[in-house]
């Protein structure tokens, strides 16, 4: 799942074509530029993706992600109040976790899909797939630090669901408008799942 900072509104449309184009259509946009909730409106209207708003840290993010078309939510962590606002707001959640005890927190919310976060940072795929040996209900999604060279790594395990990124729309092709190049690194990550 591509990982989206986007400075530019008008890059917003180019950008989900491009990555839907490489056969991937989740696409979290994080909340972390002015520009953010207008990227997800704009990526709303595109056929063939799912937009998801990523860096949700207050209730507040959640009903202005919610109101901007977000079909799903990302956060690095998780608190009560965000959790609430998104049962409120309806807004399914993938909740950060980057331990056991965090992880087993949000299983007892009933969050069986979580975000391991920062994964490289903490402990990379070694540490989800010890995670993994006593909590092997819960799926997880990795993200932070996560490139084409140590994807698969975490894709291998059995607690891995998928993986996120920004690797596949990095900046300085975005500001480019690099759109091509864009598709081409979505596909190299397509072709991960098969591989
Ligand atoms: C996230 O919010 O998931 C991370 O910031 C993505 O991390 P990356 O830029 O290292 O892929």
């Amino acid at each position: 799942m591509p990982v989206l900072v986007v400075r530019e509104a008008a890059d917003a449309a180019p950008l989900a074509k491009a990555l839907i184009a490489g056969g991937l259509p989740a696409l979290e946009v994080t909340l972390r530029t002015p520009a953010a909730l207008d990227v997800i409106a704009a990526m709303a209207e595109i056929p063939g993706g799912v937009v998801g708003a990523g860096t949700l840290v207050t209730p507040q993010d959640v009903r202005a992600a919610k109101a901007a078309g977000a079909e799903f939510g990302v956060s690095p962590g998780a608190t009560d109040a965000l959790t609430e606002a998104c049962l409120e707001e309806d807004l399914p959640l993938l909740p950060g976790a980057a331990t056991a005890s965090e992880a087993m927190r949000l299983l007892e919310r009933g969050y069986t899909t979580q975000k391991f976060f920062p994964a490289e940072a903490s402990g990379g795929a070694p540490a989800l797939k010890a995670i993994g040996a006593p909590l092997p209900q819960i799926r997880f999604c990795p993200t932070g630090g996560i490139s084409l060279s140590n994807a698969r790594d975490y894709l291998g395990l059995s607690n891995v669901l998928c993986a996120g990124g920004s690797w596949v729309a990095p900046d300085a092709l975005v500001s480019a408008q690099a759109w091509d190049e864009i598709t081409t690194l979505a596909r190299e990550a397509k072709r991960l799942l098969s591989v």
